[in-house]
């Protein structure tokens, strides 16, 4: 990493916290409660074997993810609340993820409807969490899949975020642009939905999702346990995020970094794609987690500081620090291409 770029991204959060008021920036940064729940320091810590004989060329970062081509394996990760960044919320973001040639997740609690984040023209999954009222869950994967999104990211983990104040929960925001949630439904669809707008995920969710959105591949997104990625890929599952939800799930959990080897290895021979979020920082990172086994990652809170810091323009800029820092990163470990990342792999020798 240039030390340039790391204070860049210093410098996306600090120009953030300065234009945001405090309860968002608090939302944003906050975890399940410790702060090392981040998991950062355990990419950090992974050590690669660089190889030899791979010719010395520069990898080409372009990949496919379910059947998409994109520049990179770096991915934007699906984050509410974007509006409260940027008054364009996830469309501005799109626009940058389409200058990169990436991809993004849009959660279901976005501000902007489907149709303008499609227009933009970057391909987009479509996170969703079981609501409530299922016939609300099947209207708004109809309205995603019928806009457009490529693929359907099934969020299972459900946060509990340790906060000073309950106003830092989004759902206590003052009335405004910000506040609004499930922007994909009506007024009156939200109206039903209460308080409690979600139920955790089963896993005949994954099946049903298929169906009713016309076939759509679902990601399974927050799988820590290697059981619980064979569960997703038994029922139909396409791909898994292995995630900590960025250290808001669970205090105690283990990093993703710890969590995606036997993850990996537990859907190896299988078609099921693996990918991997939560405290990727650098192309360092990025190249530690597909050498761990992961086709793609994505990175979550530096998007949202770049966005609420300079919009498109500033998010473009980290994801090609990112890519830039990647490419170096491949080509000091010697692999002929990331697909060939598992053979830097530190492991056991025998
Ligand atoms: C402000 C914020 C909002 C988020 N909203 C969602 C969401 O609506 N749905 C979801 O599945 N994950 C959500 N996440 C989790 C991200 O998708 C991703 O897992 C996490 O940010 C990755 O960790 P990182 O921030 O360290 O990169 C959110 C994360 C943040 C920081």
């Amino acid at each position: 990493v240039q030390p340039s770029d790391a204070s860049r991204l210093d410098a996306d959060e600090t120009v953030a916290r300065r234009r945001l008021p405090p309860h968002v920036s608090e939302y944003v940064t906050a975890t399940a409660g410790d702060p090392r729940a981040y998991g950062v320091d355990e990419w950090d810590d992974i050590r690669i074997r660089p190889r030899v004989f791979g010719g010395g060329v520069p990898a080409d970062l372009a990949t496919t993810v379910l059947g998409t081509r994109v520049s990179s394996p770096i991915l934007v990760a699906p984050m509410a609340q974007q509006v409260a960044a940027h008054p364009d919320g996830e469309e501005e973001t799109a626009r940058a993820v389409r200058a990169r040639g990436s991809l993004l997740g849009v959660s279901i609690n976005t501000a902007i409807p489907f149709e303008r984040v499609q227009r933009v023209g970057a391909p987009w999954w479509f996170q969703v969490y079981p609501l409530a009222e299922r016939e609300l869950t099947r209207a708004v994967v109809e309205r995603a899949a019928a806009a457009g999104a490529a693929a359907l990211v099934l969020t299972v983990d459900t946060t509990a975020l340790a906060v000073t104040a309950p106003e830092v929960e989004p759902t206590a925001w003052p009335i405004g642009p910000a506040s609004v949630r499930l922007a994909n439904l009506t007024e009156a669809e939200r109206a039903l939905l209460g308080t409690r707008p979600s139920v955790p995920a089963t896993r005949d969710d994954i099946a049903w999702l298929r169906e009713i959105s016309g076939g759509l591949p679902v990601v399974v997104k927050g799988v820590l346990h290697p059981d619980d990625a064979r569960i997703a890929a038994e029922a139909g599952a396409s791909a898994v995020i292995v995630s900590t939800h960025g250290g808001r799930r669970s205090a105690l959990s283990i990093s993703s970094a710890e969590a995606l080897p036997p993850v990996a290895a537990a859907l190896e021979g299988t078609a099921v794609e693996v990918y991997a979020d939560s405290g990727i920082r650098t192309g360092d990172h990025v190249l530690a987690a597909l050498t761990l086994g992961a086709r793609a990652v994505f990175v979550g809170r530096p998007v949202w500081w770049a966005l609420a810091a300079g919009g498109a323009p500033a998010v473009e800029a980290r994801l090609a620090a990112l890519e830039s820092e990647l490419a170096l990163a491949a080509r000091q470990a010697g692999i002929p291409s990331l697909q060939d990342a598992a053979l830097a792999r530190r492991g056991p020798m025998s």
